[in-house]
């Protein structure tokens, strides 16, 4: 899977962001160890604090049906009426969610700035500018499992 291909997963998955309030879409691709992605999007809430992140349903899903083991997640976000997005970086608690589940050293996030949104089936790696993080870097001296002896 090359970092082109789960971007390409994370922009499918925005398609499906529920952000009437923000109207800002969001949209992750989590690669499993053994290969399998889960996608998610954000799903806002009337009630604004039930909202739940792009990352954190990928996540979410992914656990909850036994997967724990993670090599890399894509990103992308924007707000609803834009053709090109920008750089969008996980928020401060998707950061601590990830870190319980990968290796912060070499889990890699990939960050990407699109584009030509308009028709996903055109898109191609011209397109992006990719940025590529490991979650030690988005997290320095992050507190983990291993704080609590796990
Ligand atoms: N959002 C995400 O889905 N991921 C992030 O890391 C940053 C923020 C969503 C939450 C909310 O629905 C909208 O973007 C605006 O904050």
């Amino acid at each position: 899977m090359t970092d082109f291909e789960l971007v390409k997963l994370a922009l499918e998955a925005r398609e499906m962001a529920y952000a009437p309030y923000s109207h800002h879409k969001v949209g992750a691709a989590l690669l499993g160890k053994d290969g399998k992605v889960f996608k998610g999007c954000n799903i806002e809430n009337a009630g604004y604090t039930p909202t739940n992140c792009a990352e954190r349903t990928a996540i979410f899903k992914a656990v909850s049906e036994g997967y724990t083991e993670f090599e890399a997640i894509a990103i992308v976000g924007g707000m609803d009426n834009l053709t090109s997005l920008p750089v969008c970086a996980p928020c401060g608690v998707c950061r601590q969610v990830l870190n319980e589940f990968c290796d912060p050293d070499t889990f890699k996030v990939i960050l990407a700035d699109v584009n030509n949104i308009e028709d996903l089936t055109k898109i191609t790696p011209d397109d992006m500018q990719i940025v590529e993080k490991s979650l030690k870097e988005l997290l320095p001296l992050g507190f983990g499992p291993k704080n609590l002896d796990i």
